[in-house]
Parts: C-alpha cells; structure tokens; sequence
C-alpha cells in the first residue's frame, strides 16, 4: 500500500465512526487518572516555556483538545478526518479545529509550545514515520514538547494489531523512542501503563522535547 491509500484509507475509517467514536470516547479523560496527569504536567511545562500554542494533532472528536485547553495552553486541533473536525467544531465552537495531516501540517517552522499526538501515530505507516517525527520537530519551538501516546508491545518492531477502525501498528516504547532520538528529539520521561478491564495492550506516552540549540 503506498502512504497517500493509507491515509486515504484511514482518513475515510475515521469519517465513517466518527459519531460513535465521540459517543464512546470523549469522556475517556474522566476515568483516566495518569493521563489527567500527564496532560497536567504538560500543560505546566508548556504554559512555562511559553513559546507558542498547541496542536493537539489528531484530535478526533475534540475532547482532550478541550480538556488541556482548559487547562490554560491555547490549543487546537488538527484531524485527517473531515466528519472528526465537524464533530469537534460543533462539540467545542470556542476552539479552533483545522483539517490536516501530520506529514504535511499547514504551520510555519517553529510556532509551536507544544505537540499531542494521542493514538493518532499508531495509524501511520511504520516506514512513515520518521518523517512524521522530522515534520513535529519542524514545526516546534526550540524547548517545546511533544507528548505522544499508542498502544504499546513488547516486540521491537511495530506490529500491525486488529484496531476497531482501521490498520494500526503498536509499538515497543524503547523503538519509538529510538525514533524519536533519530529525529532530534530528547526524551523526558515515559508513562507504560497496564491495560483496564475494557482495554486489550498497555498504553504508552512519551514525553520529549526539542533542544534549544540545533
Ligand atoms: C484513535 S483516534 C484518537 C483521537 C484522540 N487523539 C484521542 O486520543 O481520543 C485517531 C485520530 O487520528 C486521526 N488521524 C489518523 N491519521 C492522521 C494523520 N495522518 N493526520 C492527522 N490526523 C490523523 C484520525 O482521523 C482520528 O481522528
């Protein structure tokens, strides 16, 4: 498959579910404890170094864009789905939602405090991917962070799993990690956490940042 049918692909997945994907999921922050958490912190860490808003980069349906919104960071989303951003915009008008992709974002260099990038990576070709990294560090204020979250897997090559919408990889932390690095990225610290009842895989989030320097 090559990349454009694969975000044709998912893009068109996502269009489909959308309404049921915002039923079933835009409360999720309210039973996640470690991700409120994280959001926290990362809000902190953004509003900080106050170098520009952020870009909650598949947003979906809006609701962590929303949640870290109110956590005082301008904030805004991008989504590949036209059906996600009309949901989010309807959902949240105060906000701001764009149609866009994470391999082309529509920014200039380094407007960004800060990136979240929550289970939309899982969807992107593994061989996609660092390009999808080197596009984040463009795009990012030297000192900003980047928070991502996936599904995690102990194999060090992504592995393709069964997701509900569409093809998606999980991945082993210490991989993506290593991407990360390979893009010019700094780690900062690493959530793994065990799956609930209703989930299948441990859940990841990497938290890492762009260097002041070049
Ligand atoms: C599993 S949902 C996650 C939504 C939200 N971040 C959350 O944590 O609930 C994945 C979202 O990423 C979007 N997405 C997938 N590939 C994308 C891409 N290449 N560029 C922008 N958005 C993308 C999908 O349209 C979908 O809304």
């Amino acid at each position: 498959m090559t990349a454009s049918s694969a975000v044709h692909d998912t893009r068109t997945a996502y269009d489909a579910v959308a309404p049921l994907y915002a039923e079933l999921f835009s409360d999720m922050l309210d039973t996640r404890p470690l991700e409120r958490a994280l959001l926290a912190a990362f809000a902190e860490l953004v509003r900080d170094h106050d170098a520009g808003p952020v870009a909650d980069i598949g947003c979906g349906p809006g609701h962590v864009t929303a949640h870290l919104s109110a956590l005082g960071p301008t904030t805004f989303g991008v989504d590949l789905s036209p059906a996600m951003i009309a949901l989010a915009r309807e959902a949240h008008p105060y906000l701001r939602f764009d149609e866009g992709s994470m391999s082309a974002l529509d920014l200039a260099d380094g407007v960004l405090g800060g990136i979240l990038a929550l289970y939309s990576i899982i969807h992107a070709e593994p061989q996609a991917l660092p390009a999808v990294f080197t596009e984040f560090r463009r795009v990012l204020a030297p000192g900003g962070h980047l928070l991502l979250g996936f599904f995690a897997g102990d194999d060090p090559l992504p592995r393709e799993f069964d997701h509900k919408v569409t093809l998606a990889y999980r991945w082993s932390p210490d991989s993506l990690a290593e991407l990360l690095r390979q893009a010019g990225f700094v780690e900062v610290a690493r959530l793994v956490r065990e799956p609930r009842e209703d989930e299948r895989f441990q859940q990841a989030h990497l938290l890492v940042r762009k260097p002041q320097e070049p």
